[in-house]
């Protein structure tokens, strides 16, 4: 107690202000030492167990203050690198990373995504060296994606043994066997309307052409205006196409039965042509099952599931669409993607998946979606990967180009964050970039 006061007395200070530690951000002010005079003469037993308890609290709260500054200084294990590497909670290595690839016909095919500098669509010749490359860094994985040569309403490209990801997990898997195949279960990419599922009237099936006409011919005003000059082109251009577009919104859907068929055949057809990973990314309800199902009865009960259990209608999609060419031709994807707002309603996604028997989680997009990833890891003990999202790569890129920011160490940040945030493997473009800096 004297040394207690001493200290005060040498502070100066009756008045000490305190931040309460641990996890809290009230301030306290204004505890005076000490908490109540003890007064000569009798000392009734409820005084006295009055006084306990309030000498006792001051002493808690005032043995807080003494082993903090100056006895703890948390600098002191920042102060060189090697310290900091000692202490260091989060730690990135290549073998947490998948790197995406985007696969399209031809040969000695290289056309970088002008939405994403770095990235491009490759020939299967072409992605066999690119996969060659990313195995050699250390990276483990890689997601394929598809740009078929044709579209249609049934996704047939998804599905066929010929399909482009077929054609390009055979021959990466030949070439590089130990590279862990994973494969996107989506048909977007493949539908001539580029939504993930099969799209019905909401009454009776009708064609897209079909609709496209109905709409046009209610509003035949504007199909035969004349238009005098190139901009006033583009403007009933516009117009007619937001009347397509909301005609067939509002008659058509997505049809989430019909479309697990398709994703548990593409799933089963890419499993066939060596794809390691099946990654349904389209969040129709019920589709782990099917393919879980699908796979059990074509004999590839070892294939495993990662879910994109919680993906979010996102605006980081952007860059990717360019990339895989799988714009909506109408409407958007929130009937079938997650609400951004939505922390509960992500656990109970994810929940659904694993009892449907999803092998791993993923979280999408990665960091606009922190706090999820944070709370998936607490609630669940599944491996748990994030995607970091086209829109987060392409931000990062667009900004170091023009001299914003330290590329290589936002890059870093970033991926750390995910990690921390608990995603023990990454979906991200920088596989290649942070491996190297790794090395
Ligand atoms: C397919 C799919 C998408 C992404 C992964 N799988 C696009 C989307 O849902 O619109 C996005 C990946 C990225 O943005 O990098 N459905």
């Amino acid at each position: 107690m004297d040394e207690t006061s001493d200290f005060q007395v040498a502070l100066g200070l009756r008045q000490i202000t305190m931040v309460i530690p641990p996890h809290s951000s009230k301030v306290k002010t204004a505890f005076s030492f000490p908490p109540e005079p003890l007064s000569a003469g009798r000392l009734s037993l409820s005084h006295l167990l009055k006084l306990v308890g309030k000498w006792s609290g001051w002493l808690l709260r005032n043995h807080w203050y003494l082993m903090a500054f100056p006895v703890t200084r948390l600098r002191r294990l920042r102060r060189t690198d090697q310290l900091r590497n000692l202490v260091r909670e989060t730690r990135l290595t290549p073998d947490a990373f998948v790197y995406p690839m985007f696969v399209c016909r031809g040969e000695g095919v290289r056309k970088e995504v002008r939405s994403m500098p770095g990235v491009f669509n490759l020939s299967v010749d072409e992605a066999v060296k690119e996969a060659r490359e990313v195995h050699s860094l250390g990276v483990p994985s890689v997601i394929l994606f598809g740009l078929p040569d044709k579209k249609d309403e049934v996704a047939t490209g998804a599905w066929a043994d010929d399909g482009i990801v077929q054609q390009a997990a055979r021959a990466i898997k030949s070439d590089v066997p130990d590279l862990i195949l994973m494969g996107d279960v989506c048909l977007c990419e493949y539908m001539s309307h580029g939504h993930c599922g099969i799209v019905k009237s909401s009454s009776t099936p009708m064609s897209l052409g079909a609709a496209a006409r109905d709409a046009l011919s209610a509003r035949r005003g504007v199909a035969v205006k004349r238009v005098k000059n190139e901009e006033e082109k583009l403007k009933v251009i516009d117009e007619l196409a937001s009347i397509v577009a909301s005609v067939v919104e509002s008659k058509f859907e997505i049809d989430n039965d019909a479309s697990l068929e398709l994703l548990a055949r593409t799933s089963v057809s890419l499993t066939r042509a060596g794809i390691d990973i099946i990654a349904p990314s389209d969040m129709m309800d019920g589709r782990v099952a099917a393919i879980r199902r699908a796979l059990d009865e074509a004999g590839f009960s070892n294939t495993p599931i990662l879910s994109y259990a919680a993906k979010f209608a996102s605006g980081f999609y952007g860059p990717f669409r360019e990339a895989a060419d799988s714009t909506p031709q109408f409407g958007d994807r929130r009937s079938y993607q997650m609400d951004g707002a939505n922390l509960r309603e992500a656990m109970r996604e994810i929940e659904l998946d694993v009892e449907e028997g999803a092998d791993m989680i993923m979280v999408k997009p990665a960091m606009p979606y922190l706090d999820v990833i944070a709370a998936a890891r607490d609630r669940f003990d599944l491996p748990l990967a994030a995607y970091q999202v086209s829109g987060e790569y392409a931000m990062i890129e667009a900004a170091a180009r023009n001299g914003w920011i330290e590329r290589d160490r936002v890059m870093m940040e970033s991926l750390q964050s995910i990690r921390r945030a608990g995603a023990s493997i990454v979906l991200t473009y920088y596989a290649k970039e942070a491996a190297r800096l790794l090395a």
